[in-house]
């Protein structure tokens, strides 16, 4: 079963009791459940990882070159400031979704900007945790796709 990785970045372990009004009451671990049974009815696997700190974001993205189907990247607030992780999205040669809980355009001017969606495929932002589901439907999409040719 082809393996997405689904990255979450800084804060994103704090969900359920970080600003619930913008973010929602959904935990991480209820939107890997979620995701994790989306991914199965679709005949994949997921690998569902959270980390406060861009090297170690970046060190993922760059294992997952030649192993994983796709990344769906929740980058948190070093969407808004990291080359590096743009860089390293760059050079993995796979198709990346960019997801946010919330929808960035909606709110502060300093999160209209981001480094992630210029290197992803396509971007999702402001359904909460379906967000995440919509992106696996995506790349599904994607590596059936590819499949055929
Ligand atoms: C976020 C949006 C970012 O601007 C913010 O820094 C986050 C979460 C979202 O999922 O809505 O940490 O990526």
């Amino acid at each position: 079963m082809p393996t997405l990785l689904i990255l979450n970045g800084p804060n994103l372990n704090m969900l359920g009791t970080r600003e619930p009004g913008i973010y929602g009451a959904e935990t991480l671990k209820d939107i890997e459940a979620r995701s994790a049974a989306r991914a199965k009815a679709l005949g994949l696997t997921i690998d569902f990882r959270q980390s406060n700190m861009e090297g170690e974001l970046v060190t993922w993205i760059q294992q997952a070159a030649g192993k994983a189907a796709g990344i769906i990247l929740n980058a948190g607030a070093y969407t808004h400031t990291s080359v590096a992780i743009h860089d390293a999205l760059r050079a993995c040669g796979l198709p990346v979704i960019e997801v946010h809980l919330s929808n960035i355009y909606k709110r502060e001017a300093f999160r209209h900007h981001s480094y992630v969606a210029p290197v992803a495929t396509g971007s999702i932002c402001g359904f909460g945790g379906q967000g995440y589901e919509l992106a696996i439907e995506a790349l599904a999409t994607i590596i059936t796709a590819t499949k055929k040719g």
